[in-house]
């Protein structure tokens, strides 16, 4: 059985597993990196869009920034869209900040593209992954090319993702979970045509929620909100373009139609898990918190905890374990607050189900917030500061 030894071992090769294994190689530090998936999947694989200016400075501060620099749209703002109008938020005037539109896509392609460039071990389409003794000696077991494999390891980091291993693999009685579930979802579309607007549209409609955002001059990245049971094979194009028509409309303004090339319905979730840290093991990204997507936030608190955890253990091997001892804190203290927007923007966005009172009440006392949140200066810096990222801690 071939047997490894290494300082970090990462699970998962998505954005936070592939950024933590580039920043330790940029450090010098041993890792492994051990995916369940294979290469062209992770590749593939089409989900966040809006880079924080402090995700885009994470990319450059590593050397991954040519991509960035060049493909990625800078917009100094944003739109908010209800009862008929559109407002916009200027996040450049308000506090001189911006966020940049670049596919999480492209992100793994950098990554995937600078592990490859620099032949660090990743494996990807590994199978059994398993996470042993992460309070002693721990270490990792995994099938690869239908060989048992076993890496000991100093530290087990587990960017595995939501659904993965090693946040199962610490006691449950070790372990807080906070979970907060939404009675809605997301229709997602990719369409071949060139973006309608020149920056992102929020907007709350009668019929619900619906949003504007792109990945490319040429390609356009829309969603409406559905119901969370809802099968995608009930949404026509047809059917879709109607409902993005009706609920993005504002007089004077048109929804350009294409190709549509992906249709995918996501389900919402709010999700923290305290602690971060059991034993040798650190969690990073989805494997520890999810947020609904309204706002952005999942792929930038993952790159956020990856920026945090890099510096850790570039101290505990440098004799110093402050850091890392804090790591959960710190990383919770940040997430939490994401947590709060992410469900601000969710709940002043979507229309809630049902006609009862409370709903009815609910929806007049969004379309307030709204108006405040697009009138107020101070409601639009606040605002600004959450979109554009908060920094660390
Ligand atoms: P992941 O990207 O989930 O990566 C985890 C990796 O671990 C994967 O490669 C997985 O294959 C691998 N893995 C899992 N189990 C194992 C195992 N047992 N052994 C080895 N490897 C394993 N965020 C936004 O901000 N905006 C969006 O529009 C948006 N859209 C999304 C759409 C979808 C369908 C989903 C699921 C998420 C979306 N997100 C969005 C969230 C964002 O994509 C995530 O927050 C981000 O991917 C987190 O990165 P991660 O590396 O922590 O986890
Ligand atoms: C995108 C996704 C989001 O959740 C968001 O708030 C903005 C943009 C996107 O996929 O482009």
């Amino acid at each position: 059985m071939p047997h490894l030894t290494t300082r970090v071992a990462i699970v998962g090769a998505g954005p936070a597993g592939l950024l933590l294994g580039w920043s330790l190689h940029r450090a010098g530090i041993d890792f492994v990196i051990v995916e369940n998936r294979d290469r062209e999947y992770v590749l593939g694989r089409i989900r966040a869009g809006v880079l924080e200016q402090g995700s885009v400075e994470t990319l450059q501060r590593l050397g991954l920034g040519a991509g960035v620099e060049a493909e990625g749209m800078v917009h100094d703002g944003i739109h908010l869209q209800f009862a008929g109008e559109r407002h916009r938020v200027d996040f450049s005037e308000l506090i001189d900040r911006t966020v940049t539109v670049y596919g999480q896509q492209s992100v793994v392609r950098d990554l995937v593209a600078a592990h490859d460039g620099a032949g660090t071990p990743v494996f990807y389409d590994a199978s059994d992954v398993a996470v042993h003794d992460l309070t002693g000696s721990p270490s990792l077991s995994f099938t690869h090319g239908r060989r048992a494999h076993r890496v000991d390891a100093d530290i087990i980091v587990g960017a595995d993702g939501f659904h993965g291993v090693c946040r199962q693999a610490v006691p449950k009685d070790a372990l807080q979970t906070y979970v907060r579930e939404y009675p809605f979802a997301w229709l997602g579309i990719l369409a071949d045509v060139e973006p309608s607007t020149d920056e992102l549209i929020y907007a709350l409609h009668d019929d619900g929620f619906a949003m504007h955002s792109m990945r490319s001059p040429s390609v356009s990245r829309l969603y409406v909100q559905v119901d969370p049971a809802e099968d995608v094979a009930n949404w026509s194009d047809e059917r879709i373009w109607d409902a993005l028509h009706t609920r993005l409309a504002v007089p004077g303004w048109t929804l350009q139609e294409g190709p549509i090339t992906e249709k995918s319905i996501l389900p919402m979730r709010s999700f923290v898990v305290s602690t971060m840290n059991f034993g040798r093991l650190f969690l990073v990204g989805d494997a520890g918190h999810i947020v609904p997507p309204t706002g952005a936030k999942g792929l930038n608190s993952a790159m956020s905890d990856v920026a945090q955890l890099s510096v850790a253990l570039v101290r505990h091997y440098a004799g110093d374990d402050t850091l890392l001892d804090a790591y959960s804190d710190t990383a919770l203290a940040r997430q939490w607050k994401v947590q709060q927007f992410s469900q601000w923007m969710t709940d002043m966005l979507h229309r809630r189900p049902g006609t009862d009172d409370t709903a009815a009440f609910d929806y007049r006392s969004q379309l307030g917030r709204l108006d405040y949140v697009t009138h107020s200066e101070e409601a639009m810096r606040s605002l600004a500061e959450q979109y554009t990222g908060l920094r660390l801690a």
